[in-house]
């Protein structure tokens, strides 16, 4: 049976954490999607120790298919870890939405949270109000919708049995 990594790479992505040098590509991803903004305390040296405050969490999906002589950012999120976990700025390029990106950046980034082990894992995301996509996508996911105002709150239990499989393949 063919894998899903064979899936992925027979349609010229990539998956892999995400390093500073790709920040100012994520930032220009981010700010042309559309119900995604920036803050302004978003700068490079803050995004950048968020990286480094959140090793390996944060995950990109690059596009091999560039004819570029370099792969480009299809697709990013970032997770960072404290008190609670919270996943920001999930984007993938809608050129390249519909081949499981999302899922697979999101589920890489959380294998790695579920492995460090003081973590919490629980996970918040937030949904603007008319995102149903972004709303549809994370109940797909699997992720429970707590609250429904101007912002949408979901939340993910990593100790959910329903998260066990894809957590330890
Ligand atoms: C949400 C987003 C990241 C999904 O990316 P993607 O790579 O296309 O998602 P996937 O292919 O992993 O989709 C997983 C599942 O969610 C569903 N889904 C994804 N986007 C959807 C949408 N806009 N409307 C309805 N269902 C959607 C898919 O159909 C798929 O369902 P399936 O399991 O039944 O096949 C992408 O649409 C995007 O960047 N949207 C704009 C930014 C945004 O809203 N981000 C989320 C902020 S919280």
């Amino acid at each position: 049976m063919k894998s899903a990594n064979f899936d992925l790479l027979m349609n010229g992505f990539t998956i892999r954490s995400m390093v500073p040098d790709d920040i100012i590509e994520v930032k220009a991803l981010v700010a042309t999607t559309p119900g995604l903004a920036l803050w302004d305390w978003e700068t490079d040296e803050n995004l950048a120790r968020s990286l480094e405050r959140n090793p390996g969490l944060a995950q990109v999906a690059l596009d091999w298919k560039t004819r570029k002589g370099r792969p480009e950012i299809a697709g990013a999120v970032l997770i960072g870890e404290g008190h609670m976990s919270m996943i920001h700025h999930l984007a993938v390029k809608p050129e390249a939405r519909g081949h499981r990106l999302g899922t697979r950046i999101v589920r890489a980034g959380l294998k790695r949270l579920f492995q460090m082990e003081d973590a919490a894992r629980r996970v918040y995301i937030t949904t603007l109000r008319d995102n149903l996509g972004a709303q549809l996508f994370w109940s797909k996911f699997g992720a429970e919708k707590q609250a429904h105002g101007d912002l949408c709150l979901f939340t993910l239990n990593l100790n959910d049995e329903q998260h066990r499989i894809w957590l330890q393949d």
